[in-house]
Order: structure tokens, then sequence, then C-alpha cells
């Protein structure tokens, strides 16, 4: 992993998988050490964030870093036309890592092959977020106690939300079968599904989950990607598609867990964070010891 970017949760194997969570599982232990005493690392997000931002931001503050970047490129010399890989290759002069957001896919790629220094994907457009994605492995191992067998249900946009397709990827190494719930116009792409069938994953497609959420250990639930839609009345015909309330918990496994990636909107009510198998705020904590372990490891630091 030393100096090599995370770009899709395919670029590491499930090998790599284990060693970011065990050294995560070390620093949620012990999270405040001076490993990145002599480092620069820049946070450029092109895109809104608070949790990926402010999560590597904390994690970097914590282990002694420092921070350059910005979280609107409006304040950037992009609005006067500079190109991102003049931006790249500018921004490789001052830090020893890039953490990088941006609405494009594939620009994560691309900066990858411009830059001198490692990037790490923070989110391409509606394609990867991989350190969400190894936050969420994280999450999952330590409530369900592994990553294997486990019926995985995931709700919401599926067609749209970068982060179920990263979990897809990786969650296909460790035999789970998917429950995918969502309307009809935001099914999990085609791509996705060939990519299960190749691999002899389990998947099953439903509109609805009220008679198999008994099923679930772990429901992954997201928000309709406003953002991505190009006809806003497109977004107004599914952004209440889904509402998962507390008395539809009822049936559940008792170490079901929910989870999201967050921000929400209104797909779970309110009232279910106070069930304790609402795990998203948990789950928003480890993403900075997910993180702490990721750049080390980038770094090569011990
Ligand atoms: N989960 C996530 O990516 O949240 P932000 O958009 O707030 O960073």
């Amino acid at each position: 992993m030393k100096n090599k970017s995370l770009i899709s949760i395919n670029d590491y194997s499930p090998e790599d998988y284990y060693r970011i969570l065990e050294l995560a599982e070390a620093f949620e232990k012990n999270p405040n050490q001076n490993l990145l005493e002599k480092h620069v690392i820049a946070s450029l997000f092109f895109e809104p964030s608070t949790r990926t931002r402010l999560s590597f931001e904390s994690a970097i503050s914590r282990l002694g870093g420092r921070i350059v970047g910005f979280s609107e490129a409006s304040s950037t010399s992009v609005s006067k036309g500079e190109s991102l890989a003049d931006t790249i290759k500018t921004v490789s002069q001052y830090s020893d890592l890039i953490i990088m957001r941006h609405p494009i896919e594939g620009s994560a790629r691309y900066a990858s092959e411009v830059a001198s220094v490692p990037i790490i994907n923070a989110g391409d457009g509606a394609n990867q977020h991989p350190t969400q994605c190894l936050l969420d492995l994280y999450s999952i191992k330590k409530t369900q106690g592994t990553l294997e067998n486990l019926n995985i249900f995931l709700v919401g946009d599926l067609k749209y939300g970068r982060t179920v397709h990263s979990l897809l990827m990786a969650m296909s190494n460790f035999n789970p079968t998917f429950n995918f719930i969502s309307p009809e116009n935001l099914k999990m792409p085609e791509e996705y599904k060939h990519f299960l069938d190749k691999k002899g994953i389990k998947y099953y497609e439903h509109e609805e989950f009220t008679d198999i959420i008994s099923e679930a250990d772990i429901m992954y639930v997201t928000r309709v990607q406003k953002e991505r839609f190009s006809d806003p009345m497109e977004y107004e015909k599914v952004k209440n598609a889904y509402v998962l309330k507390r008395e539809m918990l009822i049936n559940t496994k008792p170490n079901m867990k929910i989870l999201h990636p967050l921000p929400r909107v209104n797909e779970i009510d309110t009232n279910v964070d106070e069930d304790p198998r609402a795990y998203y705020f948990q789950q928003a904590l480890n993403g900075v010891y997910t993180r702490m372990a990721i750049m080390s490891l980038i770094l090569g630091i011990k």
C-alpha cells in the first residue's frame, strides 16, 4: 500500500482491507499519536462534504500532521480556468499526499496519473468512495464480528449512490447475499450486477422490503442523490420512495445494524436514532480511525 493511490476499492485486496481494519482498531484504542508530525496533507474538495473532509482533518490533526487545501473550488484558481491537471501538479509540490473529492467520474484516476504524490479518492461523482467503503467494512466487522456470509440489504438510490457501488465490490469477496431495494428508476446499474454474476454472488431485487426485513444482518440505507439528477421532476417522483420508521424494525434480528453513509434527508425517521440497531453516527466516527489507518499505510508510517 505504501505510496499507492486509493482510487477504487478494487485497487486493494481483501488482505489489504484486513490490514487497514486491524490498524484502524489499534487507532481506535489509541487515537492521539504524533505519527504524521512531518507530513503535509492536501485536502481538495471540489464538492461539498461534512464527514469525509472533517473526519480526514480530524484524523490528520490527531496524528500531528498539517493540512493544506480548500473546501470549495470557487476560492481557487480553478475559477480562473486552471485545469485539474495543473491544480494537481501544483499541489503535488506542496504536500505528501492528496485527498480529493470531485464531481466528475474518473477524475480521481486521472489525478493519480498526473500527480507526483499518492491520491486518495474521497468520492468521484457517482463512481467510487473507497474510504467510505473501508469505514463501512470496519463498521460491519465491528458489529457482526465477521465480514463473511452476511445478508446485506442495500436500500434507496442504488443508481447514483457511489457508496453502495464500492461496498458491493468489497463485500463480494466475503460470500454475501445481497438484497437490493430501490424504485425502478434507481436500480443497481447492470455493470454491478454483471460483476456479481461473474463472481457467483447471490442478489435479489425488490421495490418493497417489509416482508423480508427479518433476514437482514446489515441494512445500508442511502439518500436519493438529488445533485446527480438532470431532471428535477424525476427527483421529485422518487425523493420519498423509502422512509425507515422505528415500528418497521420489530421483526428484525437483534444484532441487525442500520448503516447510512450520511447525510440523511428523510429516508430514516429521527425516531430510529434511539433504536439500538441504529449505527450511523458510530459509523461516522469509525471514519476517523479508518482514515488514520489508510493514510499511515500509504505514507509508509510504522
Ligand atoms: N459519507 C459522506 O461522504 O458524507 P459527506 O458527503 O458529508 O462527506
